[in-house]
């Protein structure tokens, strides 16, 4: 079961974001990494993915098991080498005196000309590379890595072998040359493509020459081949994951223009207060800012926010008569917060307090703003001024609840929507929140009755039917849940929400993952800007393996997304489905050995 319909979210003005950020944080990004180079976690962790060792020893004398174990290897691949060069050996043998001597007397390897090497049999070849690996360990272990270097470049000229290229990396790594320690864990890596310590090393030395995006690669490409068993490599992919991602999302939000979210969460905004009881202006004159008002104010109940925004804006720019200045200020207000101008939608609601200082409504999304902001306490304060008003207002009750369920106040906030309900029971949200909250509070039956009752005086509600169907779901009651979710489609087929709900279950449960698609694909039909749906169809390609196509709806998720955090959730995303494609294009050995496992 997703932990996703565990946790309800408000039909408030924080249920979008809500969800989506709940989605992004269900899964962590290790899973995201394993589904995408085609791996599970448990197949992951059960896979042991044989590698080359080691590089030098890490302190000085600790000619550790690891050290002895290369050597064999190594030993291992020259015999396996000069096996099949056998042939050869006797001419080179007999036309060198270098090697003729080498019996019988040490030679300096580090001094012998290039053409002197080549003349060499291949096991003494052999012989020298490992006197100067051997060699280069010992100065490496005294710390004395210039000289280290010197043996390793010379071991090299004997052996193109991955370790030396290593350890002396190594070396570059201890003497601050980051940009030596890369060439040299290319070099490596091209010999060795999975040689794990090499890229763990070159991820370091990228990480030092800020380029996060490489580190950030190289690490997850640790942390896969490793089976995530590296603690360190998964610390720091998480960090340069971050980093990266905060770096992007802050760029981002610089150049993003304002605007408005998808209708979905303008509904949920609009729904959270009772609709005003309002006679329109019926002028006809379209120089008129009460003509835009009316305007703004049909458009918003057709749920065609951009011409309300737009109309809104137009009516205060004209200046309405002193009856509608309020409203058509609260009404721009309220889009302009909305498209995420908080200080723009902070002056219009002043200046609507100012012309009616009893206009309870703008309290209330003065609030909004202060808890967008952060700012809890000024937003508790919007509402003892909004009660000290009128104190049988019952959207003032039912917005603090809202706080206070947010700041997981549950029973301050049943209380509050208890008085709204108490003040106005035909306002279906605060029966909502008040189930949903009672189920917080472990009160699960009194949460269902309250559900059902709800239901019973509000059957046509889509928004009802979805909440009380997530709660069923987190019971295990799927079915139901399905038939919950099934019935909010029939009902409101413009509301997202449900599809998604239900394509969850459906994939979790059935694994039907064509339907699942399917259903999600449907509630960006419903809405377009929908995060929520792009977010889910995202996880059900990475689950069905198909990578790019996630990448593209966490492409979209940016494009959606509307606050710092969300952008820097969704670019986390993209970056690491990216890093994983590359993976598995880089590794297709290795990811089809740790697809095999799964299986
Ligand atoms: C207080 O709010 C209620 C509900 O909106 C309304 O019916 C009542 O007239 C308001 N009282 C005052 C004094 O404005």
């Amino acid at each position: 079961m997703s932990d996703r319909t565990k946790v309800v979210s408000p039909p408030a003005s924080s249920s979008t974001p809500d969800k989506i950020k709940q989605f992004f944080e269900d899964r962590d990004w290790k899973f995201y990494c394993a589904l995408a180079a085609g791996v599970t976690l448990a197949g992951a962790g059960a896979y042991y993915l044989t590698q080359p060792s080691s590089p030098p020893p890490k302190k000085k004398g600790s000619s550790s098991k690891k050290e002895v174990k290369s050597n064999k290897k190594a030993a291992d691949a020259a015999s396996r080498a000069s096996a099949g060069a056998a042939a050869e050996e006797p001419k080179a043998a007999t036309s060198t005196p270098a090697a003729a001597s080498a019996s019988n007397e040490a030679i300096d390897y580090a001094t012998l000309a290039d053409e002197a090497i080549e003349q060499l049999t291949s096991q003494e070849r052999l012989k020298g590379a490992q006197t100067l690996k051997e060699k280069g360990n010992k100065l490496f272990g005294a710390k004395n890595y210039e000289e280290a270097v010197a043996a390793y470049t010379n071991a090299i000229r004997y052996k193109a072998d991955p370790i030396y290229y290593s350890n002396r990396a190594a070396c570059y790594s201890f003497l601050g040359q980051h940009d030596r320690v890369i060439s040299d864990s290319n070099e490596a890596l091209k010999l060795d493509p999975v040689y794990v310590k090499a890229i763990n090393r070159r991820a370091q030395a990228y990480e030092k020459e800020n380029q996060l995006n490489d580190a950030l690669y190289d690490f997850t490409s640790v942390c896969i081949l490793d089976g995530f068993k590296n603690d360190n490599a998964a610390k720091s992919m998480e960090r340069l994951l971050k980093q990266v991602a905060t770096t992007r999302a802050k760029e981002i939000m610089k150049a993003k223009t304002h605007r408005l979210p998808s209708n979905t969460y303008v509904n949920a905004y609009l729904d959270s207060f009772r609709p005003a009881k309002l006679e329109l202006p019926t002028t006809t004159d379209e120089t008129s800012g009460d003509y835009h008002f009316a305007k703004a104010y049909r458009a918003a109940l057709d749920k065609d926010y951009t011409t309300a925004l737009e109309a809104s804006e137009k009516a205060v720019e004209l200046g309405c008569s002193p009856a509608y200045l309020p409203a058509a200020l609260n009404m721009k207000g309220t889009f302009v917060f909305l498209k995420g101008d908080t200080q723009g939608a902070l002056e219009c609601l002043n200046k609507a307090i100012e012309l009616d200082p009893k206009y309870v409504q703008c309290y209330i999304k003065r609030s909004s703003i202060y808890i967008e902001q952060q700012d809890i306490a000024s937003a508790f304060k919007e509402f003892e001024d909004a009660i000290a008003i009128n104190a049988s207002d019952p959207d003032a009750y039912y917005h603090r609840g809202q706080i206070h369920y947010i700041s997981n106040n549950f029973e301050a906030a049943a209380k509050d929507y208890s008085e709204s309900i108490k003040l106005d029971d035909s306002f279906l949200y605060a029966h909502v929140q008040l189930g949903v909250v009672q189920y917080k509070m472990g009160s699960v039956s009194s949460s269902m009755s309250t559900f059902k009752n709800t239901m019973k005086q509000f059957p046509n509600s889509a928004d009802v039917h979805n909440y009380y169907g997530e709660l069923l779901a987190d019971q295990q009651k799927f079915e139901e849940a399905i038939e919950m979710f099934t019935k909010a489609i029939e009902l409101d087929p413009k509301n997202p929400l449900p599809y998604i709900n239900k394509a969850m279950l459906k994939f979790q449960l059935m694994a039907e993952a064509d339907e699942a698609i399917s259903l999600c694909k449907k509630a960006l039909e419903a809405d377009p800007a929908c995060d929520a749906a792009v977010a889910s169809l995202g996880q059900l390609y990475l689950e069905r393996g198909e990578p790019i196509e996630a990448l593209k709806c966490y492409e979209l998720a940016i494009d959606l997304a509307r606050t710092e955090p969300e952008l820097e959730h969704a670019i986390s995303y993209v970056e690491a489905t990216k890093t994983q494609i590359r993976f598995a294009q880089d590794f297709p050995e290795a990811a089809a050995k740790l697809r095999n496992l799964r299986q």
